[in-house]
């Protein structure tokens, strides 16, 4: 292998999503990625040499794998094993051990090792947010179909109420024009807006204070800010992040009530996976309420649109906040936390 190719292929063996393990024919550990030391949480350099009993606490039958495959010089494969990584945890994992020659001749084994539960997991989260995708389009369309003749509605309304000029009747035609532009405020709500439009340097907390203004005093609630004074700024369209947050704050403010607590919490994160992808640094923003939480027999739908757990609710919010983060490369999620309601956003920052 010649060197560019060499540091080429050590390039893509750091960027593989999959755990790949090199152990010597004396199950010494020769080589292992950064998705290796991220599933063993462990560091390489420490790993480096020890023997495979040492590095996986459960190893039995992992080392009757790799055994039998250095002596048939063949591939085996096992989906699904129960391997306990650290004192914590066990996760099941498909295995796969490919018997292999180093450069100096001798023989090696690579082990393959795939986390089967982030990957169902990340398939779920494809899954949900193509149909979010599809019911929001099947809304917008709805919404345009509404729209145009609504136009037409309120100006007939406006030339027959010249015509009732003084009459008792406009009470009738006032109702009209006022019910149709309710309608076009719902539908323009619909009408999620799509793709970044602008991304300009943003600070978030400017954001988020701009979002305190706007929300209010109604009803009473106690804000509380923790905020990171440290975090860069983020590239991003101001109106729709604008419009993210007023979605979760609203919420968070009706869920908390009068006299409750509303927090918003900022956090820089290094190396973490948003959406399948992975990114060197990133944003977390907190939205924290007192509230009872996200009543259950919603909670696996509430970021479609039209769901709604409350009487007065249209449903829209969490629905656009939600395509706003996407549209900008970030996810959202919920999470009860010791009796607190967390709406958490992550937004790429490099
Ligand atoms: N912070 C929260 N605490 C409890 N429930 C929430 C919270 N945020 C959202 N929800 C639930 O999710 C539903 C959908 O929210 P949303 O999409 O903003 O629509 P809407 O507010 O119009 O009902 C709400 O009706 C509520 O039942
Ligand atoms: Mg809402």
């Amino acid at each position: 292998m010649s060197a560019g190719s060499a540091a080429q292929a050590s390039h893509l063996l750091e960027n593989l999503h999959t755990a790949v393990l090199v152990f010597g024919p004396d199950l010494r550990l020769r080589a292992i990625n950064s998705a290796g030391e991220h599933l063993l949480s462990a560091s390489g350099r420490k790993m480096l040499g020890l023997p495979l009993s040492e590095i996986v606490p459960d190893h039995e039958a992992l080392t009757d794998m790799l055994e039998r495959a250095l002596k048939h010089r063949r591939c085996y494969t096992e989906w699904g094993m129960e391997l306990r990584l650290n004192l914590e945890r066990t996760a099941p994992l498909d295995v796969m051990v490919t018997p292999a020659t180093a450069v100096d001749g001798k023989p090696e084994l690579i082990v393959e090792l795939v986390n089967v539960e982030s990957l169902t997991r990340a398939r779920r989260d494809e899954q949900l947010a193509f149909l979010h995708e599809a019911a929001r389009k099947s809304l917008r369309g709805v919404a345009h179909e509404i729209k145009n003749p609504l136009g037409g509605l309120r100006g007939a309304a406006q030339l027959l109420e010249r015509e009732l000029d003084g009459s008792s009747l406009r009470e009738y035609t006032q109702i009209i024009i006022s019910e149709a532009d309710r309608l076009r405020n719902l539908v323009d709500r619909m009408l999620v807006p799509r793709g970044r439009s602008q991304a300009v340097e943003l600070n978030i907390h400017e954001i988020l204070e701009y979002v305190l203004s706007v929300q209010g005093a109604e009803p009473p609630v106690e804000f509380e800010r923790d905020y990171d004074p440290s975090l860069p700024a983020l590239q991003a369209d101001r109106d729709q992040l604008v419009q993210i947050f007023l979605n979760l704050v609203r919420n968070a403010v009706q869920a908390a009530g009068s006299g409750g607590r509303v927090t918003l919490r900022t956090r820089v994160k290094r190396n973490c996976s948003i959406r399948q992808q992975q990114h060197r640094l990133a944003l977390q923003v907190e939205v924290i309420d007192s509230g009872p939480g996200v009543p259950a027999e919603i909670e696996s739908e509430m970021f479609f649109p039209m769901v709604t757990g409350r009487a007065d609710g249209v449903g829209l919010g969490l629905s656009i906040a939600q395509a706003l983060t996407q549209a900008h490369d970030g996810s959202i999620e919920y999470e009860r936390d010791g009796g607190q309601t967390v709406f958490r956003i992550l937004l790429p920052l490099d």
